[in-house]
């Protein structure tokens, strides 16, 4: 427990918090960003900050929480995040992180879920709240208290209207950051409509210098005016895009998000590829829950083959008894990883129960062969169809070229209606000039229910299917 001197001494940086993370949690060198986002939460009750990828947002977060921590006695710091993950992994670790580095464990107790002054536990503390129910943000009545929300164009609406109905206590605070990546919302309401109660800033991640600019080379890529360089490096939100077939709205709520059901079906999808600078891609799906791709250049047939070989003996080592579809891409080179699969399979087949190291069905697919729903000009733009609706409720992992590919794809109407995407050889050359969407594909051939998918049933299909047992 603090003494009183100690209060005291900390009390002298209650309109300080640069000088605070200077001198106490010993933070070397702030980014001018930072700097001016600390400043702007001792001078404003409402400060909104978007910005591109890595300038360093958690960061100032967790140096924020524990600056308003140790100069308000008895004050209360609630905190919120779209998913467990960004919460829990991401700003309560970094609020540990520093902690733990500026030696403060003596006078702060971090648990999972509670920061709080040692011998105050119940009265002056910091708290994470998952941002399910809108409950978990209500109760908050005391003048000393600020909010935090990590990534707040993800948050619900509602949890959103709880925090803004508790800022009417005077002396209540908000720190609102993230990617901008929601054209509706709190978020962005205070950077359009509500501007005038906000403390607002845009950071361009061009212009920092903690973002690597090989990264934003790589995004760069995908068009310097596309959505996902807007929003993940400028810093800015999406533009409406009619011609774009999955809008960032479809993609952002997938990256992370949580599942309930652990029970799951094995799926794997592989986009072999076909020029020197694309990538060979496995896709690996468990439910609906996308595990991180597996991206490899200058990967021939074979190569890839045992990769997937690999994933799948692993599958059945550790307890997975079920076969396992492999969808490959047909098209092209595609061929050649699937000769080596199904000579493989073909080995294994013959193999008693048992003794199988490995269990797959290998399904060739071809993107330009007939759909077999009428809604579309050809087979892969079903897939991307299919992949469009299992956004909304599936799982992927936050990998930026997968959100790239997924959201520069352009799609357009047959003369009879159809979906026709974007040809690939057309997003490669000019005026597009885009890397092939490898990653992209590899997701589509995984989520492919092949051709017994019926995109009005989602649930009857997949979602039983990841209640089978594992
Ligand atoms: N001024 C700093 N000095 C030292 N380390 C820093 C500083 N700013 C940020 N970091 C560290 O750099 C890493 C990346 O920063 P941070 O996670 O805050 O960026 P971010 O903008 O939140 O990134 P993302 O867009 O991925 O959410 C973290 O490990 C963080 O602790
Ligand atoms: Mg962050």
């Amino acid at each position: 427990m603090p003494d009183e001197k100690t209060i005291e001494a900390y009390s002298y940086y209650y309109d300080h918090p640069v000088e605070f993370v200077q001198d106490i949690i010993k933070v070397k060198e702030l980014e001018k960003e930072q700097i001016e986002t600390l400043q702007s939460v001792v001078d404003n009750n409402r400060t909104a900050v978007k910005s591109g990828h890595g300038i360093g947002k958690t960061a100032l977060e967790a140096w924020a929480l524990i600056w308003f921590l140790m100069t308000r006695p008895m004050c209360r710091v609630p905190c919120t995040a779209p998913t467990q993950h960004q919460l829990y992994d991401i700003l309560w670790a970094e609020c540990r992180k520093w902690i733990q580095y500026a030696k403060l464990n003596n006078i702060l107790e971090w648990t999972a879920t509670k920061i709080s002054v040692r011998g105050y536990e119940n009265t002056w503390f910091a708290v994470a709240r998952s941002s399910k129910q809108p409950e978990n943000m209500q109760g908050f009545h005391e003048d000393n208290i600020l909010f935090i929300i990590e990534e707040a164009s993800g948050v619900e609406q509602p949890i959103m209207e709880v925090v803004e109905g508790a800022l009417t206590n005077k002396g209540a605070k908000l720190l609102m950051v993230g990617n901008p990546t929601k054209i509706s919302g709190t978020f962005y309401d205070a950077f359009h409509r509500d501007r005038a109660e906000y403390s607002t800033f845009t950071y361009n991640g061009e212009n920092s210098a903690r973002v690597d600019k090989g990264w934003i080379k790589r995004m760069a890529r995908y068009g310097t005016d596309s959505n996902i360089y807007r929003v993940r490096v400028k810093g800015e939100f999406p533009k409406g895009e009619p011609d774009t077939f999955i809008t960032l709205d479809i993609i952002e709520p997938a990256i992370d998000r949580q599942l309930t059901d652990n029970k799951f079906v094995v799926r794997i999808g592989v986009d072999p590829a076909r020029e020197g600078d694309d990538e060979s891609v496995i896709c690996v799906a468990e439910g609906l829950k996308i595990l991180p791709l597996h991206a490899y250049m200058n990967c021939d047939g074979p190569m890839l083959a045992n990769h997937v070989l690999k994933i799948a003996k692993d599958y059945r080592t550790s307890g997975y008894k079920e076969t396992i579809n492999v969808k490959v891409d047909a098209t092209g080179l595609g061929t050649s990883p699937l000769d080596h699969l199904n000579y493989l399979q073909g080995l294994e087949r013959v193999k008693a129960e048992e003794e199988k190291e490995f269990d797959i069905n290998v399904i060739p697919l071809e993107n330009g062969s007939a759909a077999t729903n009428n809604d579309y000009k050809n087979f892969g733009s079903q897939m991307w169809g299919e992949m469009k609706e299992l956004l909304k409720v599936c799982s992927i992992p936050n990998d930026l070229d997968l959100i790239a590919q997924l959201s520069t794809r352009k799609y357009t109407l047959t003369d009879v209606d159809k979906i026709w995407l974007e040809r690939k050889k057309d997003m490669k050359k000019p005026p597009r000039k885009l890397p092939s969407p490898d990653r992209a594909d590899a997701l589509a051939l995984c989520l492919t229910e092949n051709l017994n998918f019926n995109m009005s049933n989602i649930e009857g299909s997949i979602i039983t299917e990841t209640r089978r047992v594992f």
